[in-house]
């Protein structure tokens, strides 16, 4: 599916409008989660060109990496722990412009200036964590919030 990817011209919203309904059509055809998180991370991350685009699968009291697209991460987060851990705990996408003004920031890369973290819901718990990361500052706003979010609702 990533090489049929099709990367729309034009800005952000335009781009995750497209990515939506690609990503649609491809959950719509797999049941599989963690298929569908994979190809979620790879189209996710080569739309944008993050530096970093996963999930963490809640496990117990822990989080553990799932499907990404990127450099190597820190396997296990800890319920509450860095940005990933407070998504998970307050139940609430983290929008964080600057990871170093981040209290408790698990920085599994340097490079990493800027991050989103988007709870995925099944029912009313939370089974996993999208987490993206960028090596510019403030990269994500509401309207990654916004998209990311409809785009984890369809796992
Ligand atoms: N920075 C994250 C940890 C995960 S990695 O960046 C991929 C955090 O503070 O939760």
């Amino acid at each position: 599916m990533a090489e049929n990817l099709i990367i729309a011209e034009g800005g952000k919203e335009q781009k995750y409008d497209l990515l939506y309904k690609q990503i649609e059509a491809l959950v719509t055809g797999e049941s599989d989660t963690i298929a569908n998180m994979a190809n979620i991370a790879a189209m996710i991350h080569y739309t944008f060109g993050f530096w970093w685009t996963g999930f963490y699968r809640v496990q117990g009291e822990e989080l553990i990496l799932g499907p990404f697209q990127g450099p190597l991460a820190c396997s296990r987060i800890k319920f509450g722990r860095g940005v990933c851990g407070t998504a998970w705990k307050e139940q609430a996408t983290q929008v964080v412009p600057d990871v170093e003004l981040f209290p408790g920031h698990i920085a599994c890369s340097s490079l990493s200036r800027s991050e989103i973290v988007v709870p995925v819901w099944c029912g009313e718990e939370i089974v996993a964590v999208l987490d993206i990361d960028s090596e510019h500052l403030a990269t994500f706003d509401e309207v990654d919030k916004v998209w990311l979010e409809r785009i984890v609702a369809l796992l």
